[in-house]
């Protein structure tokens, strides 16, 4: 896909380039626990530096809602990226703009890395300000979007910044682009989605895109019961969505006209609560006790997904199979897991895994390596899903 252009396309050598990067990482007493946004963001931020640019790195934190939030400041991802980049220097501004942000840039050298504030200490970033981002745009002559997992939404650093200088991609979000664009629209067929997760009502665009686009869809999770309440059965106390039974029907309907297969749990392992693990029970699907909730995919099931996922070139995960924070209902999720890895790893898959939630329930059940990609996006990777145009590429492709 090369509809928009990349850092490569352009000389920036002298040049004050404005990189929106996502270092919403998260931090735990304190300590960032997972790296791998940073990591991500190293090769754009080295291409630029070595090829002589000022780059200037801009970045949200958190939900500061326009306040200025110590907990929220960039502090501690500076230090982490200075220290993953120790070639350069790698300096760092207490706000994004005004004087501050203004003299650290002046006194930015070819080939150093300057970090500004969370740009959602000021509220201008989030309602798009056209003035917050000419305060941004007077800090930089090029624009770079590094962060796809910022861009469904339609914020200054991302939107107004990008109409006020020339604007391109950088090298992650190129790959990401690529590599989402493949997936979908020219994917090694035949293609089976795993969508998880708790609610139909939040994935319903995305079921009915991916009817037209996939051959199979494996439910799993939540969503599963109110799928298997409109088939008819009875799914005692297990979270599920009445009111949604008719769309499911209709989902089910549609995937029928486009010849996409949706697979649905056979057996399901229930418990009165999710605490109570001592009373579990495998069970098929006409078989839950209306005092039970169905908190994982059962054993032949899970079984049946891990050797069916063989028949498939390209799979694309969104969503853990059951309540895989508490385990043994990780069983399911880890189980079809393995199978991917095994599958990926011998060249027979591609596997595509995106989604806040899909991450850590994969991450805790192994290596995240044996995948052949992981979107970073959360809300972005599901309005890509969706098949939505998300703001912050629609407004390179002008
Ligand atoms: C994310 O973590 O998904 C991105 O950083 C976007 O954060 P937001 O949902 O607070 O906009």
């Amino acid at each position: 896909m090369k509809a928009v252009q990349s850092i490569n396309d352009l000389d920036v050598n002298g040049r004050r380039v404005l990189l929106r990067l996502d270092l919403n990482v998260p931090v735990d007493k304190g300590e960032i626990s997972d790296t791998t946004r940073i990591e991500r963001t190293l090769p754009t931020i080295r291409n630029l530096a070595a090829r002589g640019a000022r780059v200037v790195i801009l970045s949200h934190r958190g939900r500061p809602k326009g306040e200025r939030d110590p907990s929220l400041s960039l502090t501690k991802v500076w230090d982490t990226l200075a220290g993953l980049l120790r070639e350069h220097s790698v300096q760092f501004a207490t706000d994004c703009i005004g004087p501050i942000a203004i003299q650290a840039v002046e006194r930015l050298g070819k080939g150093e890395v300057l970090v500004l504030e969370n740009l959602r200490f000021h509220a201008g970033e989030e309602e798009n300000d056209s003035l917050f981002a000419t305060a941004l745009a007077a800090l930089g002559d090029l624009y770079v979007n590094d962060a796809f997992s910022c861009s469904h939404r339609a914020h200054a650093s991302i939107d107004a910044l990008a109409r006020q200088l020339p604007a391109v991609v950088g090298l992650s979000m190129e790959t990401e682009l690529d590599t989402l664009h493949n997936v979908l629209e020219a994917p090694t067929r035949p293609v089976i989605a795993i969508v998880g997760g708790s609610k139909i009502s939040t994935k319903l665009t995305l079921l009915d895109n991916l009817c037209v686009k996939v051959d199979a869809i494996a439910i799993g999770g939540g969503m599963a019961n109110t799928f298997l309440l409109a088939r008819g059965y009875d799914v005692g106390c297990s979270l599920c969505e009445p009111s949604l039974v008719t769309t499911a029907q209709d989902i089910e309907l549609r995937a029928n006209e486009t010849n996409c297969r949706i697979i649905l749990p056979k057996d399901v392992v229930t418990a009165p609560t999710p605490d109570s693990v001592d009373a579990i029970q495998n069970v098929p699907v006409d078989h839950v006790a209306p005092d039970q909730m169905i908190l994982d995919l059962g054993l032949d099931s899970s079984n049946d997904l891990a050797t069916a996922v063989r028949s498939y070139h390209t799979l694309i995960w969104n969503g853990p199979l059951g309540f895989f924070e508490k385990p043994p209902f990780d069983a399911s999720t880890n189980r079809v897991a393995a199978a991917v890895r095994q599958y990926t790893a011998s060249n027979r898959l591609i596997s595509i895994c995106g989604g806040g939630d899909t991450l850590s329930a994969l991450h805790r059940s192994g290596s995240m390596q044996d995948f052949s990609y992981l979107s970073t996006g959360g809300g972005a990777f599901l309005q890509w899903l969706e098949g939505k145009q998300l703001p912050g590429i629609a407004v390179l492709m002008k």
